[in-house]
This record gives C-alpha cells, sequence and structure tokens, in this order.
C-alpha cells in the first residue's frame, strides 16, 4: 500500500494544466490510499505576492480542489501553515542538505532569473520544505506534473542521507505522472501552462467566452511538411486526447495525417471540451462559495488530522537526531 502526498501553491489562479498535469490524479488515488492534500502558502511568499490577496488565494485553492472532486472526508485537505512542523522539519533538513545540490535545481534558477532583484533565500531552500511536506507523513507517492520530478529526486536523496546518518525513518518517495503531465501555454508553446502567465494557461475558473478566446487564438505554426507535430500542435492534441470524447480525437488524427486538418475546426473541438470539463467544476465552486464556513470546515478538520501524524512523525525525527524535547 501507499501513502500520498501532494500540493499546490495558491499563487494565482488554478488552471487546467494543475488539473490533467496533478488534481485528476488526486482525485483518483483517493479511493485507493490514504491521501494529504495541501495549499502550500508558505511556498508561495517565496517569490513577490501581494499579503491582501493570499488568504482570498487560499479559500479559491481549497474550493476549487473540491469543487474538482478532492472529498475532505476522505483525504486530510490543509493549509501548510496550519501545521508547524511543516517549517520545522525544514529546518532539521536543511541541515543536511548540501548547497551545491539546491543552487543547481532547475527551477530556483527559472525563478532567480525571473525575479533577479528579489532572490531571497526562501526560494533556494523551497525543495527542502517540499521534502519536508512530503516526508513529514511518510509518504511515499507524490502525484505531480513533469516539472515536480526534480523536487521528487531531492525528497529521495533528503530521505536516504537522512536514514544512512540517523537510522530508517523515511520512504523513498516516487513521483506519480499523469498523462498530462505537461502541458504547455497556448500562446507560447514553448514554456509549460503556468499561473504567473494567465494569457496563455486556461484557468479553472475562466468564464466560457475568455476559454474560446484564448483556444483560437492559441500559436498553431505547422512545422516543416512530413516532420513531427510542431509544439503547439502537439501541445492542443494532448489537451483533446484528455478532455474530448475519443471518436473526436480519432476524427482530428485522421485529418491531421492525411492533410486535411483545419486548425479552426480543431480548436472549436478543444474549446467545446475544455468548456464541459470546466464548466460543471465552476458550478460545484459557486455553491461551495455561496455556503458560508465552507472551507473553514474542510481546513478545521483537516489540519487536525494532519497535525496528528505531524506532531508524531517531528518527535521521532528529533529523537534520533539527539534533540529530545527538554522539559
Ligand atoms: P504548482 O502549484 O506549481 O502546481 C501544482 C501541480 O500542478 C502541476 N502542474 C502542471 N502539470 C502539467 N502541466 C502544467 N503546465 C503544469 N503546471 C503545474 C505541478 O507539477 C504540480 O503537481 N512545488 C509544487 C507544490 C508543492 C508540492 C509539495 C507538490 C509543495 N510541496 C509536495 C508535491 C509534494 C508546485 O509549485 O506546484
Amino acid at each position: 500500500t501507499h501513502t500520498v502526498f501532494s500540493g499546490i501553491q495558491p499563487s494565482g489562479g488554478i488552471h487546467v494544466g494543475n488539473l490533467l498535469g496533478a488534481l485528476r490524479n488526486w482525485v483518483s488515488l483517493q479511493d485507493q490510499y490514504p491521501c494529504y492534500f495541501c495549499i502550500v502558502d508558505y511556498h508561495a511568499i517565496t517569490v513577490p505576492y501581494d499579503p491582501r490577496e493570499l488568504p482570498q488565494r487560499v479559500r479559491d485553492a481549497v474550493l476549487v480542489n473540491v469543487a474538482a472532486g478532492l472529498d475532505p472526508n476522505r483525504s486530510v485537505i490543509f493549509v501548510q501553515s496550519q501545521v508547524p512542523q511543516h517549517t520545522e522539519l525544514a529546518w532539521l533538513f536543511n541541515c543536511i542538505t548540501p548547497l551545491g545540490q539546491l543552487q543547481r535545481m532547475t527551477q530556483f534558477k527559472d525563478k532567480a532569473r525571473q525575479h533577479a532583484e528579489a532572490v531571497n533565500a526562501g526560494l533556494l531552500n523551497y525543495p527542502v520544505l517540499q521534502a519536508a511536506d512530503i516526508l513529514l507523513y511518510k509518504a511515499d507517492l507524490v502525484p505531480v506534473g513533469e516539472d515536480q520530478v526534480q523536487h521528487i529526486e531531492l525528497t529521495r536523496d533528503i530521505a536516504r542521507r537522512f536514514n544512512s546518518l540517523f537510522g530508517p525513518t523515511f520512504p523513498e518517495p516516487e513521483a506519480y505522472l499523469a498523462k498530462g503531465a505537461r502541458i504547455m501555454a497556448l500562446d507560447d508553446p514553448t514554456r509549460k501552462m503556468s499561473k504567473s502567465e494567465p494569457r496563455g494557461a486556461i484557468g479553472m475558473l475562466d468564464p466560457p467566452e475568455v476559454i474560446r478566446e484564448k483556444v483560437r487564438s492559441a500559436v498553431t505554426d505547422p512545422g516543416p511538411a512530413g516532420a513531427e507535430m510542431s509544439p503547439g500542435v502537439l501541445n492542443l492534441f494532448t489537451l483533446l486526447e484528455l478532455t474530448a470524447p475519443a471518436d473526436v480525437v480519432a476524427h482530428f488524427r485522421a485529418a491531421y495525417s492525411d492533410g486535411t486538418i483545419r486548425y479552426v475546426e480543431l480548436k472549436q473541438a478543444l474549446a467545446d471540451a475544455l468548456v464541459e470539463l470546466v464548466t460543471p467544476i465552476q458550478e460545484r465552486y459557486r455553491e461551495l462559495s455561496a455556503r458560508p464556513g465552507t472551507v473553514e470546515e474542510v481546513l478545521a478538520a483537516g489540519g487536525e488530522r494532519a497535525r496528528k501524524v505531524a506532531s508524531q512523525v517531528l518527535a521521532e525525527v528529533r529523537d534520533r537526531m539527539g534533540l529530545p524535547v527538554w522539559a
């Protein structure tokens, strides 16, 4: 059996990439295993952000996740800062993690370039906190998109190093990837769809007209004849495959092969499928938001369940590290 952990940053609108790359797997894994799903607010503050907006983003993240099918009765749904043991374990892990390994993380290098004027120590230590998130629950299965694989590898290294220094304590977690593990931005298919670039992303809460417009203007340069699909076209096919009925997908695959494909029609079909995908989730989201106290109820229960496990594991870790609770 397994224990599942995954997280999402409350740093802007959750998009279809998050859904197809991660959230969909979260929903199906909760039928099989104990699951922990965390809104990682301490990760979100490693880049410049607006403190007045953060609480609402956390609320929205909870509501969108529940609307998409996470079940607070089966899964432990909580916010990272509700459980102080995350940052405590992160400190302990910082003390067994080589600086050079953090400096080589590709996501750190990317973000350090993007936010060159404000690279703080939290951004460097980000993946150590992520390792603490996972290992605090001794989780061994981590459903994520492809961009998180390197962070999961670091988590394995930290677990292995801890175990060899202080005795067998942690499992070595594995990433669990979906078919949609890497959805690209519609306006620039060489970059991944991302919360910080909403123009190229289909937001889970985007109204249908916005979705249709974003799909209509998606990049579909054909690429050289006879060659592989261009990145933009490939991305549209990936999305179609994950959202549209099989006969629709087969129709456009055949049209692509015999060269009769019309991208206007492909985009029309994809927009229909995407609207159909998000509409019921948006309806659930509106129902849940209209009920006062939904977020508080989910988080009160989730926070308590998470803290119970977290405090036990942290006590074990401290003990092994020669840090008993003094008096
Ligand atoms: P975040 O908030 O960027 O994304 C949440 C999840 O969505 C996946 N994802 C994508 N999948 C496919 N295509 C895309 N374009 C795309 N964009 C995002 C991400 O891979 C992720 O699974 N560091 C993490 C949050 C985190 C975490 C953790 C995850 C913190 N602690 C512990 C797992 C375990 C992040 O920033 O995800």
